[in-house]
């Protein structure tokens, strides 16, 4: 015989493991966004986890719904479990489940739609989980039938104790963040329009200015009083605002996990238009300098298994990721350049890392370096930074899927020749055409639009915006073009347009 009250029991078994499993999942997010866990959060799985966690929570909490319909004891209809307040059983705390389901709901839709939607807006659906593990607690504690059971109480406070440790280390540990945008009130546009928007800067106290190869300037970096600085990921750069009007990028070079400080490496160029000659010449301990970011372009992607290829000076962003990396991840780097002389890091990344990094200085080489077999051994991801020619020729030889490169300089790709294109901003309502001769960023800025601008040559990503319609001609070098086009983003600073006309988000 049938148990009478099957699926009251299917109810609030159901009821109970989405609750444990919603506060997983919103625990797992926390560890794996904080990097507390940053020694083993790497992997694809974990990531996965988050996932599946709130997907199956999700599924419970359905299961716990249709239930209430099915069960005969509360008899619920379908409009009452998903209607506010359609039900006089205990309305308000059931209000609140209801609404924390349609929270859920847009959260796990948002997910699924994470690469198609502005990061911005994703990431606000995404904090409303928040709000809905509040609403659900206050749900599962003023409705329940198990409410005044001793194991209900002991299993209530242990989920919502957990919950609150988690949400105070995710506020206090911040977030690595994209800078906001502020206004400069004294650079207005021409004619009068809108003030042309300023990174947001902040002032950082040079603690040392070291050489670390020869021609190559370590600069450690701090906030005023040791302040925790932005959270930052491995592959992310530091805009330098220099006093001589000109702003450089470099990338983090320094341990992640290091809260308190940014590490760079600046290298001394031969045809410096000014950054890297101005920073060899000037920086010192104690003066202070004005940054923005950190942004990163050039992010390390979960994996089981990596091949770092660095070039020079590109190991900057490769050292930042092996730091990263958990001490049993299978991964190994090759590390070529003129000489050890010239190579930062060289050494010390030799002699900790005894077996997993080649160091291939031309000065000691007698044959040529072997791409192929070099390549060839890799079945997982490959990120390479430093010459054009380095990276053309490992970009050659890898799958786009599994290849990451990062740029230091503009790559020269072959462009239509330029034509006058007709943008349309939709949410500042402006239109305008942009002669043949002007850049759509410049064109922007002489509207008054919100986009800032920094290296001007497609490279550091900071012009990044938002494509409605029409069709971009992409000439920069931030990411490949793959991954603007799912996202939907250009770089008007020198990417132009296939069609005669642009619809931008701006
Ligand atoms: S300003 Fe640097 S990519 Fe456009």
């Amino acid at each position: 015989m049938t148990e009478p009250h099957l699926w009251w029991y299917i109810s609030r078994a159901s009821a109970i493991i989405a609750w444990v499993l919603m506060t997983a999942s919103v625990v797992w997010g926390i560890l794996l966004s904080t990097r507390v866990m940053r020694r083993v959060d790497n992997p694809a799985w974990l990531q996965d986890l988050h996932r599946f966690l709130g997907g199956t929570m999700l599924i419970m909490v359905g299961l716990h719904m249709v239930s209430l319909i099915f069960d005969k004891w509360l008899a619920f209809t379908p409009t009452e479990v998903l209607v506010p307040f359609a039900t006089d059983f205990k309305a308000l705390p059931v209000a609140l489940g209801i609404l924390a389901f349609y929270i859920l709901v847009a959260v796990q839709g948002s997910s699924l739609l994470m690469n198609r939607l502005p990061r911005k807006f994703w990431k606000g659906v995404h904090y409303s989980s928040f709000a809905a593990l509040i609403l659900i607690s206050f749900h599962a504690g003023f409705t329940g039938t198990d409410v005044g059971s001793l194991w209900y109480k002991i299993v209530a406070v242990s989920l919502i104790a957990i919950a609150s440790i988690a949400i105070i280390i995710r506020i206090s540990t911040g977030t690595a963040t994209r800078p906001a945008r502020k206004i400069d009130a004294k650079r207005a546009a021409p004619g009068g329009a809108s003030p042309v928007p300023q990174p947001e800067q902040r002032g950082l106290t040079v603690v040392s200015a070291t050489p670390v190869a020869d021609g190559v300037l370590g600069i450690r970096l701090e906030g005023p009083d040791r302040a925790l600085l932005p959270l930052w990921h491995p592959g992310a750069h530091l805009t330098l605002h220099l006093p001589n009007g000109l702003e450089r990028q470099y990338s983090l070079c320094g341990d992640p996990a290091d809260r308190h400080h940014y590490d760079i490496a600046v290298l001394r160029t031969i045809d410096s238009e000014g950054g890297s000659e101005w920073i060899h010449q000037n920086v010192v301990p104690g003066m202070t300098i004005q940054v923005s970011g950190p942004l990163n372009h050039f992010e390390l992607e979960p994996a089981a298994e990596y091949l770092f290829i660095a070039g020079g000076i590109g190991i900057t962003p490769m050292k930042a990721m092996i730091e990263s990396l958990p001490a049993q991840r299978d991964w190994s780097l090759v590390y070529v350049g003129r000489s050890r002389r010239t190579m930062a890091f060289a050494a010390e990344l030799e002699a900790r890392y005894a077996g997993r990094v080649l160091i291939q200085a031309s000065d000691e080489r007698t044959t040529s370096l072997n791409l192929d077999e070099v390549v060839g051994r890799a079945v997982g991801q490959v990120y390479c930074c430093g010459p054009e020619s380095l990276m053309s020729a490992v970009a050659a030889r890898v799958p786009a899927e599994r290849m990451h490169l990062e740029r230091f300089v503009a790559l020269d790709r072959a462009a239509r020749p330029a034509t006058p294109v007709h943008v349309e901003c939709r949410k500042s309502r402006k239109a305008f055409d942009v002669p043949a001769g002007q850049s759509i960023l410049d064109a922007l800025e002489e509207n008054g639009l919100p986009v800032l601008g920094s290296c001007r040559k497609g490279v550091c990503g900071t012009c990044e915006v938002r494509v409605l319609a029409g069709e971009p001609e992409h000439l920069d070098s931030v990411m490949d073009d793959a991954d603007k086009e799912s996202l939907r983003i250009m770089y008007p600073c020198v990417s132009r347009a296939t069609t005669p006309g642009l619809v931008l988000n701006i």
